[in-house]
């Protein structure tokens, strides 16, 4: 398939809304940017494009789709809106807050994937808006990976796993939050929060004190029936395997540098993946360093989070050992990624 390919960094062309429109009118597929992460849109509401991005993704058809609106009436897509469900949205949209609520029919069940429910968010990027504007309905979008990669937090990231596989790649820079939206639950009572992002926990409780939050502790087995569908899948993984060293900052850099000694007389290539001030501890070391950012600033870390983590596979590393974080704020949401990145193999020292 050719896809045309268009950064709107380099230019703005007036008629990219005009084509793009035409493509997910006609059951296309489009890959767009939005705050949170890329997103892989098709018209939300038919059935046979929603399939093709499970086909571009490589997607488990039992993993439900997310709509995006740029409208305020939900109506025509969901059923049964608590009053807290609305609050959440009063307080934190347009913005990286993902609402499930009960679906209407007018959601088919390719995009829901069987289920009797839909995640429903209104993103605050000028250009996803403008995008749902131009369908003139809801745009269904997972993150615009190849299923089981870190989500792409810009252009480049999205045609090195999307080029050839969809109709549309739209570009403008890098996503500002860099971390796939705060997932609750309000199909159920007490509500539940089922994925950390950037609106906290914290956050969420504040507007309603009853949403529960159990966080994933281990890999979901195949078998289980997941809380959250996407659980059960491989997440967010770089190619090679990785261990997360939490605990006293020294503690942390002296056994880093313990396994680096260990692992470089094996042969292998290490990455070490740390905030920006430890950098200078494996100077000489002969690794390849990616730096998360300053660990003054965590909203950094999780807009370097995923483009770091897809640095590891340029390099080609055989080991990555990765610095790791206490769970509070929007640490909880680096954690609950870099925990699934590093399939839950992690060392407290
Ligand atoms: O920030 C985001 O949410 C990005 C951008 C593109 O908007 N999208 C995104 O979509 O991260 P995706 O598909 O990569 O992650 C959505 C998650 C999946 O794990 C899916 O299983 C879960 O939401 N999900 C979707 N609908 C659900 C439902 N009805 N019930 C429970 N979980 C649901
Ligand atoms: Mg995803």
């Amino acid at each position: 398939m050719d896809t045309k390919k268009v950064n709107l960094r380099k230019g703005l062309e007036e008629d990219v809304f005009l084509s793009a429109g035409k493509v997910l009118r006609s059951g296309g597929t489009v890959a767009f940017p939005t705050e949170t992460v890329y997103g892989l849109g098709a018209d939300a509401l038919n059935p046979s494009a929603v399939k093709k991005i499970f086909e571009a993704k490589g997607r488990p058809q039992d993993n439900p789709l997310i709509i995006h609106v740029a409208d305020w009436d939900l109506s025509p897509y969901a059923k049964e809106i608590p009053e807290k469900a609305r609050e959440m949205m009063n307080e934190f949209w347009p913005g990286p807050l993902t609402i499930i609520l009960k679906k209407t029919e007018v959601v088919p069940l390719e995009t829901s994937a069987g289920l009797d429910s839909v995640g429903i968010r209104m993103p605050s990027n000028e250009v996803a808006r403008a995008l749902i504007r131009a369908l003139g309905h809801p745009i269904a979008a997972p993150s615009a990976n190849i299923s089981g990669r870190p989500s792409p937090t810009n252009f480049e990231r999205c045609v090195e796993d999307l080029d050839g596989k969809v109709d549309m790649i739209i570009g403008d820079g890098s996503s500002i939050v860099g971390l796939e939206s705060t997932i609750v639950d309000y199909s159920v009572f007490p509500p539940r929060l089922l994925r950390p992002g950037y609106i906290t926990y914290e956050d969420l409780l504040r507007v309603d004190e009853e949403v529960v939050y159990e966080e994933a502790k281990t890999k979901v087995e195949e078998e289980e029936v997941p809380k959250a569908p996407g659980m059960k899948y491989r997440h967010y993984a770089p190619k090679a395997p990785m261990t997360i060293f939490r605990g006293e900052t020294q503690k942390v850099e002296n056994e880093i540098l313990r396994q680096i000694e260990e692992m470089i007389k094996f042969g292998k290539t290490v990455g070490v993946f740390a905030p920006i001030e430890r950098k200078s501890v494996y100077n000489g070391k002969n690794i390849i360093f990616v730096s998360m950012g300053t660990q003054k600033d965590l909203d950094e870390v999780a807009r370097n989070l995923f483009e770091g983590l897809r640095r590891f596979d340029d390099a080609q590393v055989d080991v990555i050992l990765s610095e790791g974080f206490q769970e509070t704020g929007v640490s909880r949401a680096i954690m609950n990624r870099l925990k699934k990145a590093a399939s839950f193999h992690i060392i407290e020292v």
